[in-house]
């Protein structure tokens, strides 16, 4: 977010007043989870000054356990030993599936809206054990088993889901590759976490186009020996999807063999129930872990209390199972607490902007959670086709992944809540599981474009970056850190506690540090300010620059690459990157210019994904460098920004003639 926009949202929080959950909100659901904020501040005071008691009582409340934990918490962040509900056994799938299939075989679990609507369908409870059951019994005859990592790479469906479910019924871990990614991402995660199987689909659907699932899998799997089997969904059923003789086989025709009921297997509370790659300000992905009881506590807990999601709801998450809020929020919160989920494998813009709203409708969804990223763009796209829906089923609307501006959340509350809606900023990220920093719903007032406050159990504080210091009372400004271990916090990164250590633990000793920068403002409210280290989010995706360069520096044109991240009305962020090249005499061509930035765009889609493709590429003979030869990413950003004219001490450079070529380089490229 550029400089200016924050100003304005500081600026905001003295003005705006806290507005308390519209009355409308509890007309629509008579059965509040909470009542106002004095039941806030209690439980909150509650969780924070007896953290064991608190969430012993909430882990008896929200799972069901095959034994019950001795210890509710243990360790903490000097030692880098967290765990929680010790001595506990419990299965997740038999948390999220059996116990409702059990009590509601035929409340729908999985309402999946298909990118072409006449494929949609609706899996109950039962449908949804009984096709978990079949996975998990194929992958148990495969061999896998408790502690084994399958890696998953589905788009949107409902096959995502149960891919997921089959793997944590027997003990095993999931570790889900976003379908945008492309073969060297998913190479790389599968590679690292040593995954046997893999589970796809043949090719997939958005936005009325196909995509290719099997295809970039076969490309990256050349280089990943250790993968024995490949299950694939028949999703499209092209003939032409190469499949590999004794590696390959098709899902529905292997979970025929199998009748549909297949224990689970109870593991311990620590034990990890999956992986997700993320990126850091360093090195390749992170494969961050989650625990089985401490992180599924987290997904229900906050769905209940923030979302306020009943078991009568039906919430619809417009994220993606390959990050973290489809993991949270699409599958394990709703099914946590036995409510229906909907799987929505499309995009918002096809057939036409009207998508979100016309599944809104269809469903009559109660809870709708996106990126903000989206929310532009239909705010962009005008009103026409939000007019011709009907909304009034919804009572939640929830903001993840970036900061949701001020403007943006009041077309929100009035456009599609119509002011009887709860708005939910969430603050959270991959690593916490679950969310940190939001309002619950009917207890704590909202303001445009604040996370507002801490979850039950996060003890929140500001550090000023320079001194290390807690910032103790309001109005203060700095990173944002969380003094005391929650229950749905990463343990640990895949097979590297010293980088897990590294990246959260050591920064400030005594405390798990988020990488946000924030604010709190005079009611104690958080204004996050997004990233203080070298990640860029992109639409909601999270990206590591340092990850971007890498990748320009493997054509052999290029000697030196920066990668910043820039402002951008419709994504957020957008990646802008500057390089040097090996022949500096070719920066005079046109023409070989206009063909080179198209062939290091595409370098970077094929290797990580589209989404990673820097919006502008910047050819330059020399980048700003410091005497030691360090390159200053802070001159390209204010230089990328249209901020040239501040960009202030340059006496350290090496080089402060280059800004020049810099900025006329940028002025012809934006
Ligand atoms: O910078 C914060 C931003 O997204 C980062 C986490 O990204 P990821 O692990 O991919 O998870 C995204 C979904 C939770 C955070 O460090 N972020 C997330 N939510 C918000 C946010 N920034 C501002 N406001 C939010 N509500």
């Amino acid at each position: 977010m550029d400089e200016e926009k924050l100003e304005q949202l500081v600026h905001e929080a003295d003005r705006v007043v806290p507005r308390p959950t519209p009355k409308e909100f509890f007309r629509k659901q008579p059965h509040k989870s909470l009542e106002n904020i004095s039941d806030y501040e209690r439980l909150y005071k509650e969780s924070i000054e007896n953290p064991d008691g608190f969430f012993g009582k909430m882990a008896h409340k929200f799972l069901s356990w095959d034994r019950d934990f001795d210890k509710v918490s243990w360790g903490s962040f000097e030692q880098g030993d967290v765990a929680w509900f010790l001595g506990g056994k419990l299965n997740a799938c038999y948390n999220c599936v059996d116990r409702h299939a059990f009590a509601h075989p035929d409340k729908p679990a999985i309402i999946f809206e298909a990118d072409d609507e006449k494929e949609s369908r609706i899996l109950t409870f039962k449908d949804l054990l009984q096709q978990v059951c079949q996975v998990a019994e194929l992958l148990a005859s495969w061999g896998i088993k408790k502690g084994d990592i399958v890696a998953i790479y589905l788009p949107m469906t409902p096959e995502a889901l149960i891919a997921m479910l089959a793997c944590v019924r027997i003990g095993a871990l999931h570790s889900c590759i976003f379908a945008g990614f492309s073969a060297g991402s998913i190479k790389e995660r599968v590679f690292d976490a040593h995954s046997k199987v893999v589970i796809t689909c043949d090719e997939g659907k958005r936005g009325g186009k196909i995509t290719h699932a099997k295809q970039i899998l076969n490309e990256a799997l050349k280089e990943c020996p250790e993968v024995e089997k490949v299950l694939v969904y028949k999703r499209t059923g092209n003939p032409k999807v190469e499949m590999v003789e004794g590696r390959d086989f098709w899902w529905q025709k292997e979970c025929e063999q199998f009748r549909g009921y297949f224990p689970p297997v109870p593991v311990d509370s620590e034990d990890p129930l999956f992986i997700l790659y993320t990126s850091g300000s360093t090195g390749t992905p992170k494969g961050v872990v989650h625990c089985t009881a401490g992180y599924l506590l987290g997904a229900a807990m906050t769905t209940r209390y923030v979302f306020d999601l009943q078991p009568e709801d039906t919430l619809f998450t417009a994220g993606d199972v390959g990050w973290i809020t489809g993991h949270t929020y699409s599958l394990y919160g709703p099914l946590v607490l036995g409510v229906p989920t909907i799987v929505f494998e499309g995009t918002p813009a096809y057939p036409d902007m009207g998508r979100f709203w016309k599944i809104v409708e269809k469903y009559k969804a109660t809870h709708f959670y996106v990126a903000p990223t989206a929310l532009r763009m239909l705010k962009k796209s005008g009103e026409a086709e939000i007019d011709k829906y009907d909304l009034s089923s919804l009572r939640t609307l929830g903001s993840v992944g970036e900061p949701i501006a001020s403007e943006i959340w009041k077309w929100y509350d009035e456009k599609i809540g119509h002011g009887c809606c709860h708005i939910a900023d969430t603050y959270w990220q991959t690593e916490s599981g679950s969310h940190l920093i939001a309002p619950l719903a009917g207890a704590v007032p909202t303001k445009p474009g604040a996370a507002t406050l801490p979850f039950f159990g996060i003890d929140a504080v500001i550090i000023d970056p320079q001194t290390g210091k807690v910032l103790e009372g309001n109005d203060v400004e700095g990173v944002l850190a969380v003094r005391s271990p929650w229950p749905s916090m990463a343990r640990t990164v895949y097979q590297c506690h010293q980088r897990f250590l590294n990246a959260y633990l050591r920064p400030y000793p005594g405390f798990y540090f988020t990488g946000d920068g924030a604010g709190r403002d005079h009611d104690g409210y958080y204004w996050i300010k997004g990233r203080v280290d070298d990640v860029v989010n992109v639409s909601g995706h999270r990206l590591s620059t340092g990850e971007i360069e890498a990748v320009l520096l493997e054509s052999k044109k290029v000697s030196e690459s920066a990668v910043v991240g820039i402002g951008d009305d419709l994504t957020g962020q957008a990646v802008i990157a500057a390089v040097q090249l090996k022949d500096s005499h070719l920066v005079h061509d046109a023409e070989t210019m206009i063909a080179l930035r198209k062939e290091l765009r595409l370098l970077v889609r094929k290797v990580i994904g589209p989404f990673a493709a820097p919006k502008s590429i910047i050819i330059v003979d020399d980048l700003p460098k410091t005497r030691s030869g360090k390159i200053i990413r802070r001159i390209l950003r204010k230089v990328c920004s249209g901020e040239a004219k501040s960009i202030g001490d340059t006496s350290t450079m090496a080089n402060p003639h280059v800004i020049v070529n810099l900025v006329s380089e940028v002025e012809q490229q934006f």
